[in-house]
């Protein structure tokens, strides 16, 4: 059996530091907003090269928390993918703007820049870009546009932490970076957390507010909040975590190179598409995807042999039923919808041997031989 991720192995592998650490929080009698969550902003803002973090409670959260802390509000327009996790469109319903969608480019799949200009208006006052699987957007178009239209930038980080675009990280182009501590990330906890990176001290001092019910005194509120709180257990955990967080990402991209190697020698260019990093980006590989025509006999086959695999995502979020009354067609971002009918991500983790790698490259390899006969 070969899990798509595995979160024991990691564990066995720092158990030692992880243990203690739950201990001595386990001791000290705070929970939440104590010193792991200070100093883990202050690393998580050092790691992202900018001036400010603030914890809060998942990626989604971060995400509403930085939408609203811009003053977005009923009426504006925000500009996103329809090929990404729906945690990114909730925010934007969840403060009252509008979604206004723009599609991939089928190569990256992410928000492809000639999209987002054909969809800009006067009532456009921010985009989010989703470093998807790993792998940061094309931002200086994207940087271009937002400084010639005057609109707000917030990245969506949660698949991406270490990513690079042109040598610089992440988080650390946009107005606001948001970043997700679910188990699975890259970065990931023992259970929710989320955090805001900015430049702006205004914006980083207006979250601090916002995630303790709107108040910087206790109870005596000054802006509509909400309980939206970092704990020390998770900020604890992560900590430790971030220390190898470069190690694994370096891990994760020597597994891709591996994988790409294995399917040129099994001679399967022409059945699969190979994710493509692009030259300017350091992709971390959060998960490594390909593309194939039999997708779902695929996964089936690759089932019966024991390897899990998972699609992200099988159905563009314009389609999706809840947003029905946003009035999207099938037809309307084809490069998004070609991709939810041929995605499939493949196990990677540090842990992976190239032994499994080559195991299901075998099996892949015995699905199209079977195919041909
Ligand atoms: C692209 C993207 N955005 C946002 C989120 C939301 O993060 P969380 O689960 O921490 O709320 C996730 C992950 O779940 C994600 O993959």
């Amino acid at each position: 059996m070969i899990p798509i991720l595995d979160l024991k192995k990691q564990y066995h592998s720092i158990k030692k530091e992880i243990d203690a650490r739950l201990q001595e929080i386990l001791e000290s009698g705070i929970f939440i907003l104590g010193p792991n969550v200070k100093s883990l902003e202050k690393e998580i803002a050092d790691f992202c090269t900018t001036k400010f973090a603030v914890g809060v409670a998942s990626g989604t959260d971060a995400l509403e928390l930085a939408l609203q802390a811009l003053g977005i509000k009923g009426g504006d327009e925000v500009i996103t993918t329809p090929f990404t996790f729906i945690a990114t469109t909730e925010a934007i319903l969840q403060i009252g703007a509008k979604i206004v969608f723009a599609d991939i480019d089928p190569i990256t799949y992410n928000i492809h820049p000639a999209d987002i200009k054909n969809k800009l208006t006067r009532k456009t006052k921010a985009i989010i870009p989703v470093h998807l699987y790993g792998q940061p957007c094309q931002m200086d178009e994207i940087l271009k546009y937002a400084k010639e239209y005057k609109f707000s930038i917030i990245e969506d980080c949660a698949q991406a932490i270490g990513a690079e675009y042109a040598g610089r990280r992440v988080g650390s182009f946009g107005n606001i970076g948001c970043f997700s501590f679910f188990p699975t990330k890259n970065l990931g906890g023992y259970g929710d957390g989320g955090m805001v990176v900015t430049n702006d001290e205004n914006i980083a001092e207006k979250i601090k507010i916002l995630r303790v019910h709107g108040s910087k005194n206790k109870y005596f509120h000054i802006l509509e909040g909400r309980n939206s709180r970092l704990d020390e257990i998770q900020a604890g955990i992560l900590r430790i975590k971030l220390k190898y967080l470069n190690e694994w990402n370096t891990k994760r991209a020597e597994k891709a190179a591996l994988y790409n190697d294995y399917f040129v020698k099994a001679g399967l260019q022409n059945e699969i598409t190979l994710p493509r990093a692009n030259e300017n980006t350091k992709h971390v590989y959060h998960i490594y995807v390909i593309r194939v025509k039999q997708r779902d006999e695929l996964v089936e086959f690759l089932k019966s042999k024991g390897v899990s695999t998972a699609v992200n995502y099988p159905l563009p979020l314009h389609l999706q039923e809840v947003y029905k009354k946003l009035g999207y067609r099938s037809g309307d971002f084809p490069n998004s919808e070609l991709a939810a009918k041929q995605v499939v991500s493949l196990p990677i983790y540090p842990e992976l041997t190239s032994g499994e790698i080559e195991l299901i490259v075998s099996l892949i390899k015995e699905f199209y031989a079977k195919k041909e006969n």
